[in-house]
């Protein structure tokens, strides 16, 4: 029997960091598949919206998430055909998100999509419930934080590098509103899995934690 594909999870807060240490860990890893499992509600927030249908109908957007017509082609994003590859990145995309994430009928739509994406040589997934939930067993959970200043700080940084303006302190409230959401939802909340590298990024470099997580994929994934 050949070894399950192996699956790498890396959760966390907004502004962790994740996003570019799943996707160097991925690459350093020797061409890992990377699963940004949070463009995925923020596509369905997105077509929620499109579709005119409100935030208040969970099964509607359930179905809306089900049958996502989404294609990553060549670093974009395609929702319909159309470009969203920005669209999806805005604060208020990133709102939208978490209300539909809130919804248990659209984390269950989800998840298939999300299994799907376990591919040889192996997976990094991205989000907020993949070790708990998506993942369960996976080798190697990673927990990434950082103070809520210094996600902020993070997120405007990004924000402005994609020549989309913001404040600071908005900023700062907004995720403080959207951790408090997360963090208290019923539906796969935001909370490290019981086997979690809890890993504080607060003051480290994105290389620091990148080695911090390959070091501890070496010792838990089967040599080659
Ligand atoms: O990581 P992100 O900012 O792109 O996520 C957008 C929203 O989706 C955020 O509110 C959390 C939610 N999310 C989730 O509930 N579960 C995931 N696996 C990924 C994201």
């Amino acid at each position: 029997m050949s070894d399950p594909v192996p699956v790498i999870t890396i959760d966390g807060p907004s502004g962790s960091g994740k996003g570019t240490v799943s996707s160097r860990v991925a690459e350093a890893l020797g061409g890992w598949h990377f699963l940004d499992s949070g463009a995925l509600y923020r596509l369905t927030g997105l077509a929620v919206e499109k579709a005119g249908i409100g935030f208040e109908d969970p099964q509607k957007a359930a179905e809306i998430a089900a049958n996502l017509d989404v294609r990553f082609e060549q670093g974009k994003v395609l929702l319909g055909g159309e470009d969203v590859t920005l669209a999806i990145r805005t604060e208020q995309a990133g709102n939208r998100a978490s209300k539909v994430a809130a919804m248990p009928e659209v984390r269950a739509a989800l998840l298939d999509w999300q299994r799907q994406a376990v591919r040889p040589p192996g997976l990094v997934a991205d989000g907020r419930d993949m070790g708990t939930t998506v993942f369960p067993d996976a080798p190697l959970k990673v927990f990434l934080t950082a103070s809520a200043e210094e996600r902020a700080k993070r997120r405007y940084k990004q924000l402005k590098e994609k020549g989309i303006a913001s404040n600071i302190g908005e900023l700062a409230e907004e995720i403080r509103q959207r951790d408090e959401r997360d963090r208290n939802r019923s539906a796969s909340p935001l909370v490290p899995a019981a086997d979690a590298l809890v890993i504080d990024s607060t003051g480290m470099t994105i290389e620091a934690v990148v080695e911090k997580i390959l070091q501890a994929a070496h010792k838990v994934l089967p040599a080659g």
